[in-house]
């Protein structure tokens, strides 16, 4: 229960926004690019994220944000540039080994096993061996109430609607307490009455040190709930700054020309 109060305070990460105290970035991407063959998916991305700080990473359909997250996870390798958790090189480093370091994922379209119940989908993320790399893990209890979603506990996933799935994925994730989490959009198939409560579990997060990439074509989400974003265009990196500066920015206006931009 405690937790769930907690949801509801200001974070306790005091200043969210570089390192003040001279730590190294929670995670930090250097000159990143991506080719498929002759596309350049990524080119010369660079930025970080502080410890607490929630990033939102904007752009266009195409635009490389799924591809970022999926080199900083390491899902694919970059064609060059490095990653940095905590100061460490993890740019060689597997999927697996990146998440012992406490970097962890969620995908843009996530279905999770059917045949579970969310509380059997939680409970088997606590025997994860990365449950416990950032310090003890949530319970399946905790979470489901972290979430408002101790209802559908006995449900079986694939009888939820996506939107519900989605977030106890996310559940399943964070249940692992990352020290780096990347979200590929977190609030598309969520009903809107539920993505005020999924913003208050992802700042609650933030508030608990987690540093947070944030995906999303919700522009109106992205703006409450983002220290700062940043915009991709065609791989690159053509605004980084406050989300209110963002919509205002000539060039990211320009990427957006007659695409979607303004939320959902
Ligand atoms: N595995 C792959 N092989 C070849 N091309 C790819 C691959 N993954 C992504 N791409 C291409 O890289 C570019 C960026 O794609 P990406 O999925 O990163 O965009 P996105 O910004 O996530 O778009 P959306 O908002 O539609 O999810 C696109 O041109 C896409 O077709
Ligand atoms: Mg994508």
């Amino acid at each position: 229960m405690a937790i769930v109060a907690a949801i509801n305070q200001p974070s306790t990460v005091e200043s969210p926004r570089g390192s003040p105290d001279g730590q190294p970035a929670a995670i930090a991407c250097q000159g990143v690019s991506r080719n498929f063959g002759g596309l350049r998916a990524l080119v010369d991305v660079t930025f970080q994220i502080s410890a607490g700080e929630i990033l939102g990473i904007l752009g266009p359909n195409g635009a490389g944000k799924t591809t970022l997250i999926n080199v900083l996870s390491g899902l694919y390798p970059p064609s060059a540039g490095s990653v940095h958790i905590h100061g460490e090189d993890i740019t060689t480093l597997s999927m697996s080994d990146r998440a012992r370091h406490g970097l962890l994922r969620t995908f843009q379209n996530t279905r999770p096993s059917t045949e579970l119940t969310g509380n059997e989908m939680l409970r088997l993320a606590s025997l994860s061996p990365h449950a416990s790399a950032g310090g003890r893990a949530y319970s399946a209890r905790e979470l489901l109430e972290l979430f408002a979603l101790t209802s559908y506990a006995d449900t079986i996933l694939s009888d939820l609607p996506y939107g519900v799935q989605k977030m106890i994925n996310l559940a399943a994730v964070a249940l692992c307490r990352p020290r780096v989490l990347l979200l590929d959009e977190p609030f598309q198939g969520v009903a809107e009455s539920e993505i005020e409560r999924l913003s208050a579990v992802i700042r609650h997060f933030a508030g608990t040190g987690v540093a947070i990439g944030l995906v999303e074509h919700n522009v109106k989400s992205v703006m409450r709930l983002c220290d700062r974003v940043m915009v991709l265009d065609s791989g690159r990196m053509i605004f980084e700054g406050k989300g209110a500066d963002a919509i205002r920015d000539p060039n990211v206006q320009a990427a957006y020309l007659g695409k979607r931009f303004g939320g959902n």
